[in-house]
């Protein structure tokens, strides 16, 4: 969603929120701006598009000076216009803001604020923010922090914040409440940022705002306080990800890169948690194996691609541990007054740690007195915050807006978490323990098989890629994968596709079969009755003479015989042939997407980080 840079020190502002934003890009966005202070002045250069449009602005009419923020907009409340980017000043033009999050009372604020006679020029709810603060700075408020306070006070709903006052030319501020906002510190100069990327050429030293607090920042120094004006000592923690995790690496897009990083991804979880006897080790885990043994239930809540996650979790955990799992997304459990008896384990699977629907759930689970365990790719990200335990995925920055190598990394922690949870409570015995975690070893191979492949998945996503529609269908486990690899597709590629569990296809789905509709069929070879069940489905879409990809095992002659085109994988335990399947349908996606000529790592309307409901 939205991203902010801010900077305060001796050098020119403009050119340092540029990179910084550039470093956002990825989080998806419609217009951009920053403003300067100069000479007393607030400069501001604001336009809807990409930032290359900025900087052309930037170019015919120069901008510098410091302290300066910087934003890029992704529209909530008003369409993408110049007038609508952020940042957004008061009446006087002495104050500037630039805001990620929802102001809920803003349209009764505006009306309040228009009636004492303040001129709004924007249809967002930002806009109210510069004008609440002028209001308290004219009704009296002390200073500039405080008129900060008091009209944070009178705001309800989300907000990181930037704020600049042409009269308090030393100076940037920054506020938090609900959405994510670091301070970044440097030597002799320090940053804002919503997003550790944005800064991460700069420093690698970071705070991480509280909800609730204020930061002053100065050349020379950070104050940290809170709403209520107490001041806080802020901790500085050192950032472990290098700047160059953030670099393209050679690949023409991010996603292509973070496909390939899979295999190391997956390995590393592997050397990090399991021993030599094929035992997963969670060192420093808050909870131990005791109290896995006596837990009643798993409440699993995520979103988008971390949902599919989690519905492979479930299907996982249920089939080699005895505890009922339920799974859903976290903006339907939110509001179904769902019943949670405290003993449950609450787990929410998020790649950012900071998607709003997933954050309330675990909130109103925690009024349950439920535990949280959250399965995360961003250290220090709100969710890591508030969770009784956490499994990070370590699958690094994560830039391309379709998740691809986070999503495998989460269906390794389930697996690694099975196995643990198995171990517990006697489901999961020595033989099967050592046979899984063979199994899980030889799974970063199997993935750099496929990758192997690419050519040939690339031939065939030349020859279905230009139809309106697409049908994915998988059973058990991979039915998640099959709802998976359709959304890949339709995120970058923007052709419909439908994932259904094949067993469903009866039910209304075979309507759209015809000579016409690529049918992707997940059938890998398994011990149980969905291989046959699944064969049996193809037939169906074949008798309709829909067009067959199966994604089979390595040698399985008869999927060749049936399908049109076939993407083979190696062979590879039920349980964990999600991993690998899903590569094979993340490159399809991708090459789909490649031949109707998308913006493959920012698709069009998508955020990479949903931080409002
Ligand atoms: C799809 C995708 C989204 C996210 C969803 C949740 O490729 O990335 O569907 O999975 O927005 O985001 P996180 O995992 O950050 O909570």
């Amino acid at each position: 969603m939205c991203g902010i840079v801010g900077y305060v020190g001796s050098r020119n502002a403009v050119p340092v929120l540029i990179e910084g934003l550039k470093r956002l890009e990825y989080r998806g966005y419609d217009s951009a701006g920053v403003a300067a202070l100069e000479d007393g002045r607030l400069n501001i250069r604001k336009c809807v598009g990409r930032l290359r449009n900025l900087e052309s602005q930037l170019h015919d009419t120069p901008l510098a000076g410091s302290p300066g923020i910087g934003h890029t907009r992704w529209a909530t409340h008003g369409e993408p216009s110049d007038i609508n980017s952020h940042p957004h000043t008061d009446s006087s033009g002495r104050i500037a803001v630039v805001h990620n999050g929802i102001i809920e009372n803003y349209q009764e604020l505006r009306r309040q604020l228009e009636a004492r006679g303040h001129t709004f020029r924007s249809e967002t709810d930002t806009e109210v923010l510069p004008h609440l603060i002028a209001d308290e700075l004219a009704a009296g408020a002390p200073d500039f922090e405080d008129a900060l306070r008091r009209a944070l006070g009178r705001a309800r709903g989300a907000y990181a914040l930037g704020i600049l006052f042409a009269d308090k030319p030393d100076t940037l501020y920054a506020a938090r409440h609900g959405s994510p906002l670091i301070v970044g510190v440097g030597v002799g100069e320090n940053f804002i940022a919503s997003d550790v990327p944005a800064i991460l050429n700069e420093t690698s030293r970071v705070i991480y705002l509280n909800d609730g607090e204020i930061a002053a920042l100065k050349p020379g120094g950070v104050t940290v306080s809170t709403l209520e004006g107490r001041s806080v000592q802020p901790a500085i923690k050192k950032v472990e990800i290098q700047a160059e995790a953030i670099e393209r690496a050679g690949f023409e897009t991010f996603m292509m890169k973070e496909i390939h990083e899979q295999p190391r991804v997956l390995r590393g979880l592997l050397d990090k948690h399991l021993d030599a006897n094929g035992r997963v080790q969670l060192p420093g885990f808050p909870l131990a194996a005791d109290y896995f043994e006596n837990l009643s239930r798993i409440m699993i809540i995520s979103c988008g691609t971390a949902y599919h996650a989690g519905m492979y979790g479930k299907l996982l955990l249920e089939n080699l541990t005895d505890i009922p799992v339920e799974t859903d997304l976290a903006s339907e459990f939110r509001y179904r007054n769902p019943r949670l008896e405290s003993g449950a384990l609450v787990v929410a699977v998020s790649q950012s740690g900071e998607t709003a629907d997933t954050l309330a759930s675990i909130r109103l689970a925690r009024k349950w007195g439920c535990k949280v365990l959250s399965i995360c790719n961003v250290q220090g990200s709100s969710l890591t915050r508030e969770s009784d335990a956490v499994f990070y995925t370590e699958a690094g920055p994560e830039i391309g807006v379709a998740s691809t190598k986070a999503y495998t990394a989460q269906l390794m922690a389930f697996c690694l978490l099975t196995l643990f949870i198995g171990r517990a409570r006697g489901t999961i015995d020595d033989n099967l323990e050592r046979a899984l975690a063979d199994a899980l070893r030889r799974i970063p191979d199997a993935v750099h098989y496929v990758l192997g492949r690419k050519t040939e998945i690339q031939k065939i996503a030349g020859k279905h890629h230009d139809g309106p529609s697409s049908l994915y269908l998988g059973r058990k486990f991979n039915y998640p994968t099959a709802l998976e690899g359709a959304l890949k597709n339709k995120e970058i590629s923007y052709q419909h596709a439908e994932g259904y569990a094949a067993g469903e296809m009866k039910h209304g789905p075979i309507a759209l079969i015809n000579e016409y509709l690529p049918v992707i069929c997940i059938c890998t070879r398994t011990d149980d009755e969905v291989y046959d069940k699944m064969i049996s489905n193809m037939k169906e879409v074949e008798a309709r003479h829909g067009r067959i990809i199966a994604i089979a095992t390595d040698g399985d002659q008869s999927i060749a015989d049936l399908a049109e085109d076939v993407i083979m994988v190696p062979d590879t335990r039920d349980e964990f042939s999600p991993l690998v399947n899903i590569v094979a349908l993340q490159l399809l996606a991708y090459y789909a997407a490649q031949a109707r000529g998308t913006d493959i790592d920012k698709p069009r309307n998508l955020a990479k980080s949903v931080t409002v409901e």
